[in-house]
C-alpha cells in the first residue's frame, strides 16, 4: 500500500496532490494516508504538506526498500512480494527458509547489507551497505532439476538488459554468469535449488550488483577486477530501486517467454550478449587448463570449446580468461 502511495507521489512530484485525491485513489481513509505519509518521512522521504493543497515529494532517499521497489515495479508476479532487511547474513539463506515455508513464486528478499554474502564456488561476495543491490528471487518453475542452470543464463540476460534500461550502459556476459562492464565485474549470479530427483521445488536466484560503489569501497584484492554502474558512468549516482525494478521487468518478460516457448530464444540472446563467444579463451577447471575458441553454449548452459586440434571440449565449470 505504501508503495502505491509513493508511486502516486512520485508521479505528481512537480505539483501537489491532495489528501482527498490520494484517499480516493488508494481507497483508504484520510487518516490512513496521513499515517503512511508519516511513515515515509521516518524512512527519509522529504514531503511538503501545505493546507488546502496537499502533499508534494521533495526528496527520495536512495533505498532499495520494499516501498520504493513496489512504487517502481511494472511486473505482474516477479517481485510482487518483497521482503526487505537492513542486514542479513545472506539473502540466499533467508530465501531458502521462506521457500521451504511455501513462499510464493516471484518473492524477492532484498538486503541493504550482507554480512556473509556468498559467491560462486564457495567464494565470498562483498556486500557493503548503501551501495549495491543484494537480492534473492524465489521461483517455482515446472521443469526438471537438470534444466535449472538455464535460469542462470536467463538471469544474466535479464540483468544485462536491466542495466541497459536503467543506466544506459552496455554490459556483457562472461560465461557462465558474470556481468562485466569494460572487462570488470559489476554483477554476479548464484543459483541454488531445492528439489526432488525429478521435480524442482524451488530455484533461488541470488543477484549481486555493484551500483554506486566508488573505488574506495572495494577491498584491495577486488580493485583491479570489479566495477560499479557509477564508476562506469562518471560517478553518476543511480537510484537503486530503479535498477532492481528494471531487472525484474526484464526477468519477468524472459521468464514467461522461457516457460511458454522454451530455452531457444534465451540462448540466442545470451550468445549475442556474451563476450566469451567467438573468442580465444583459457578455461581453468578443477582438474585442468584448456585453451581454445568458445563456440557457444548447449541447452544445459555447458560451454563448447573448440581446441587447437579441432576437438570440442564440454566445459561444465571453470574460470575463464
Ligand atoms: C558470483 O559471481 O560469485 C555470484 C555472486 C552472487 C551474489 C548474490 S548477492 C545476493 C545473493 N546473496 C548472496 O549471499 N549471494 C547472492
Amino acid at each position: 500500500m505504501r508503495g502505491k502511495l509513493l508511486q502516486l507521489l512520485m508521479k505528481t512530484s512537480n505539483t501537489f496532490i491532495s489528501g482527498q485525491e490520494i484517499s480516493e485513489n488508494l481507497g483508504i481513509s484520510r487518516t490512513a494516508v496521513w499515517k503512511h505519509i508519516e511513515e515515509l518521512r521516518k524512512n527519509g522521504y522529504q514531503l511538503e504538506a501545505v493546507p488546502r493543497k496537499g502533499y508534494r515529494l521533495l526528496h527520495t532517499p536512495n533505498h532499495a526498500s520494499a516501498d520504493e521497489i513496489e512504487a517502481l515495479l511494472t511486473t505482474n508476479k516477479i517481485g510482487k512480494n518483497i521482503i526487505f532487511k537492513n542486514e542479513v547474513t545472506t539473502t540466499q539463506e533467508l530465501a531458502h527458509e521462506l521457500a521451504r515455508n511455501d513462499a510464493s513464486e516471484g518473492t524477492i528478499i532484498v538486503a541493504d547489507q550482507q554480512l556473509q554474502g556468498k559467491g560462486r564456488l564457495g567464494r565470498e561476495w562483498h556486500s557493503p551497505p548503501g551501495t549495491g543491490l543484494w537480492f534473492s528471487l524465489i521461483l517455482r518453475p515446472d521443469v526438471p532439476p537438470q534444466k535449472a542452470p538455464q535460469l542462470t543464463l536467463l538471469t544474466a540476460v535479464a540483468v544485462t538488459e536491466g542495466i541497459y534500461e536503467a543506466a544506459g550502459i552496455e554490459a556483457e556476459i562472461k560465461w557462465p554468469n558474470d556481468i562485466l562492464i569494460d572487462g570488470r565485474k559489476t554483477a554476479g549470479i548464484l543459483t541454488e535449488m531445492q528439489s526432488e530427483p525429478d521435480r524442482v521445488q524451488a530455484v533461488i536466484i541470488g543477484i549481486g550488483l555493484n551500483i554506486n560503489q566508488q573505488p574506495e569501497h572495494f577491498p584491495d584484492e577486488l580493485l583491479s577486477k570489479a566495477t560499479s554502474l557509477s564508476i562506469a558512468k562518471g560517478n553518476k549516482i543511480f537510484q537503486r530501486a530503479n535498477v532492481i525494478a528494471a531487472i525484474l521487468g526484464r526477468f519477468e518478460s524472459w521468464y514467461y517467454q522461457y516457460l511458454n516457448h522454451g530455452f531457444d530464444q534465451v540462448r540466442k540472446r545470451w550468445e549475442a550478449l556474451a563476450v566469451t563467444i567467438g573468442k580465444e579463451i583459457t578455461a581453468t577447471t578443477v582438474t585442468k587448463t584448456v585453451k581454445g575458441t568458445a563456440e557457444g553454449i548447449t541447452d544445459d548452459g555447458v560451454l563448447l570449446l573448440r581446441k587447437m586440434n579441432g576437438e570440442i571440449e564440454h566445459i561444465y565449470s571453470a574460470d575463464i580468461e
